[in-house]
C-alpha cells in the first residue's frame, strides 16, 4: 500500500527527522493519531514534558505491582485489573488443576505465561504453556489447565472480537516472526486419555455472566479437527523484533497481535540505536487516541527506574508520558548497545478503567516518578 507523501508544516527550530539530531538542549514530544499509525507532530521544548512539579486529580500515571494480586482457581473469575467495552485484562494465578471446564463465550482469549506454565486440554486437544507464551484461544473453546506449579498468567479477553496477526506491511509475511513457529493443540495420548464418561462440567462466561452446563462424559472428546479457526501458541522467544541503529522504532513496529480496538505489543531484547544523533530511548509521547498498559514480564524496563518483573503501568490519553529522568540521562551520556526487557504493551483505542480492587498493590508515587527532571531545570 502506498500513499501520497504528506510534507509537514513546519515552525522555528525543529529537527527534519524524527527522533533524531534534536536541536541543541530541547526535548522531543511526538503528538499523534492513531496510536503512532496516524497524522503526527514533533515538538522541541526547552524542557521535559514530563517535568511536572505537582499533579491534582485521579486522572494521572499510575503503576502496580501485579505480583501482590493472589491465587485464584477459575479463569472467568481472576481478579480484573483494567477494562473497556473491548477488552478485558484479568491476572490468573492458578494452582490446582481445574476440576471443570471453561468456556469464555464472550470473545477470544489471548494468555500471557508470566511464570509457571502447565497442560492444558481444549476442544482442539492438548497443548504445553509454558514461561514466555503466549496462546490464543478462539472464543467459545472448552478448555481447563493443570498447572504445573503455581502459575502467573494474563488473560486478556477481546470482548466480542478476534485476534488478527499484524499486517507485516513491506517487512513481508516472515517477518517479527515466520507464521510456522506457531504452535496448535494435538489429539494426542495424553488428549485421548483424558476422555471419559465421568460426568463434566462447563463453566461460561457469556454476555459477563456465569452459567454451568453439566454433561455425563467429557465433552473434550474430539478425535480430530481441521479447520483454520485454530488456537496459536507463540513463545516471545520466537519473535525477531526489527530495530533500526538511526531511528527508535514506535511501539507499534512490535505489534504481535491486533484486533480492531486494541493491540498487543511485545518489546523483546534487541539491539540500541547506536548512530550518534538518534534517540536511544522511547521518545516522550502524547499518544492522545490511545490509553496504554505495559508489563513487565522480564529484565529491567530499559526507559523506566525502579521497575521488577509483574510490575504494570497505566498512562492513560490526555497527558504526555516518556522515559524516566535516569534512564533519559544515562542514554545522553553512556548509552547502552543492548536493551535486555521483556514487556508486554497493549495500547487500546477506547479509555480503560482500572479495576477498584487494583489500589491495594499501587506503586504510589509513579505520578513523581519524572520529578528528577525539574533539578534540570535552571530559574
Ligand atoms: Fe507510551
Amino acid at each position: 500500500m502506498s500513499r501520497a507523501p504528506q510534507i509537514p508544516l513546519r515552525a522555528g527550530n525543529f529537527s527534519r527527522q524524527a527522533h533524531a539530531d534534536l536541536p541543541d538542549g530541547t526535548y522531543e514530544r511526538e503528538v499523534g493519531r492513531e496510536g503512532f499509525g496516524g497524522q503526527a507532530t514533533h515538538f522541541y521544548h526547552r524542557h521535559p514534558p514530563t517535568a511536572w512539579t505537582h499533579w491534582e486529580g485521579a486522572h494521572r500515571p499510575r503503576a502496580f505491582d501485579l505480583n501482590q494480586l493472589g491465587p485464584g482457581q477459575c479463569p472467568l473469575e481472576a481478579p480484573l485489573v483494567a477494562s473497556n467495552a473491548h477488552l478485558q485484562l484479568r491476572v490468573w494465578k492458578p494452582v490446582e488443576p481445574m476440576p471443570y471446564l471453561v468456556r469464555n463465550a464472550d470473545g477470544d482469549e489471548l494468555f500471557f505465561v508470566h511464570a509457571g506454565g502447565g497442560d492444558l486440554y481444549c476442544d482442539y486437544g492438548h497443548i504445553t504453556l509454558g514461561e514466555g507464551d503466549y496462546f490464543v484461544l478462539p472464543r467459545g473453546t472448552m478448555w481447563r489447565l493443570e498447572p504445573h506449579g503455581p502459575s502467573f498468567i494474563l488473560l486478556l479477553e477481546a470482548t466480542g472480537a478476534a485476534y488478527r496477526l499484524p499486517d507485516r506491511g513491506l517487512l513481508g509475511e516472515h517477518a517479527l516472526f515466520d507464521p510456522a513457529v506457531l504452535d496448535v493443540p494435538q489429539i494426542d495420548g495424553s488428549f485421548l486419555a483424558q476422555q471419559s464418561v465421568q460426568p463434566t462440567s462447563v463453566r461460561v462466561k457469556a454476555r459477563q455472566r456465569l452459567s454451568t452446563i453439566t454433561f455425563g462424559f467429557n465433552p473434550l472428546d474430539a478425535v480430530g479437527w481441521k479447520g483454520t479457526l485454530v488456537p496459536i501458541r507463540l513463545n516471545w522467544r520466537d519473535i525477531r523484533p526489527v530495530s533500526s541503529d538511526r531511528y527508535h522504532l514506535p511501539p507499534s513496529a512490535h505489534s504481535t497481535f491486533v484486533t480492531d480496538r486494541f493491540a498487543v505489543c511485545t518489546f523483546c531484547p534487541r539491539p540500541a540505536e547506536t548512530d550518534p544523533g538518534a534517540l536511544k530511548v522511547p521518545f516522550f509521547h502524547s499518544n492522545d487516541d490511545y490509553d496504554e498498559l505495559l508489563f513487565l514480564h522480564a529484565g529491567q524496563f530499559f526507559s523506566r527506574s525502579g521497575m521488577g518483573p509483574g510490575a504494570m503501568t497505566f498512562h492513560p490519553s490526555g497527558f504526555p508520558h516518556g522515559p524516566h529522568p535516569g534512564p533519559y540521562k544515562t542514554s545522553r551520556s553512556n548509552p547502552r548497545t543492548r536493551i535486555e526487557e521483556v514487556a508486554i504493551n497493549i495500547d487500546a483505542r477506547d479509555p480503560l478503567d482500572l479495576a477498584k480492587g487494583l489500589t491495594g498493590c499501587e506503586l504510589a508515587g509513579h505520578v513523581e516518578s519524572w520529578l528528577e527532571f525539574t533539578e534540570d531545570i535552571e530559574s
